[in-house]
């Protein structure tokens, strides 16, 4: 497994990490997979209900896992903040979150406010780092302006072969610029890309796939990666899928093959 800088932190994160949308009871094994192949990283958020899953994992090795969890958008007022990252930590079964994230922007509430419960959180020791997720470039300018102690180490945003939002819309060179990890979430499209849904995507990248022995998911996956400054977060209930996706870190797609999935849509 590769890894790199969280952020401006001196913090290691794989480059492929571990979703946990729709994850189910019996994908906590998939997770257990992970991290024995060299994932530490588990994203949940209070809205998945996933977190009581994530506390098994926990539990088995608490120094094991990077544990990031989010906030939900309605939950973004100073004293509600508060009383999430309290419920997460309860659920979770621990006494620090790792990376902290406003799940979604919300415009009636002030991202000052916000922020200022969120660095109350690091400064009693309850969250280690604060991230945002689906902030647009505006919005990530905006956080980070309001924030007095700390800085914004992520921003985790829809990313793949069939959704280059990140790429028009000027946030992947943004986070780049600002040394801030870009976290690719849905980086398989929901599974969308593997399937009939998308039959032409797919056959073009088990055929670049077929070049290095490697699976279209595999090859969806490096591309992503292969960018920098990015980790992906694949969901997994299966502990097959769970090993093909840790699979798409350590080696590399030739640039000729970068270029041609940078011009499939
Ligand atoms: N911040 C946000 O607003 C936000 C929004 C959406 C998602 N997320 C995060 O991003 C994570 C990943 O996104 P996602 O869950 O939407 O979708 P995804 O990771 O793009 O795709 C997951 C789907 O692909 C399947 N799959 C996984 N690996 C596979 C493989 N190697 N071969 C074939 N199929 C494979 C999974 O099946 P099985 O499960 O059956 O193995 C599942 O159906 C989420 O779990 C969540 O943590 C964040």
């Amino acid at each position: 497994m590769e890894f790199l800088k969280l952020g401006n932190t001196g913090e290691k994160v794989p480059v492929i990490g571990m979703g946990t949308w729709k994850l189910r009871q019996d994908g906590i094994s998939a997770l257990r997979t992970g991290i024995s192949l060299g994932s530490n990283f588990i994203d949940t958020a209070e809205m998945y209900q996933t977190e009581k899953f994530v506390a098994e994992i926990l539990k088995e090795g608490r120094d094991n896992v990077f544990l990031a969890t989010k906030v939900s958008p309605h939950h973004l007022r100073y004293d509600d903040v508060i009383k999430a990252c309290n419920s997460s930590l309860n659920t979770l079964g621990i006494k620090t979150i790792d990376l902290y994230q406003i799940h979604w922007p919300n415009p009636s509430i002030p991202i000052s406010e916000t922020v200022r419960a969120m660095e109350k959180l690091v400064s009693e020791g309850k969250i280690r780092h604060i991230g945002v997720s689906n902030f647009s470039v505006k919005e990530l300018k905006e956080a980070q302006e309001a924030m007095k102690s700390e800085e914004i180490v992520s921003n985790q945003i829809e990313y793949s072969v069939t959704e280059r939002d990140p790429e028009s819309s000027g946030m992947s060179a943004y986070c780049l610029s600002e040394k801030i990890t870009v976290i690719a979430y849905s980086p398989l499209g929901s599974g969308s890309i593997l399937s009939s849904n998308n039959k032409k995507i797919h056959e073009k990248l088990n055929a670049i796939g077929s070049e290095y022995g490697k699976s279209a998911a595999q090859v969806a996956l490096n591309w992503i990666i292969s960018k920098g400054n990015i980790v992906a977060i694949p969901k997994a209930n299966s502990p097959d899928h769970m090993k093909e996706n840790i699979a798409a870190s350590g080696w590399k797609l030739k640039p000729e093959d970068i270029s041609e999935i940078n011009s499939f849509l």
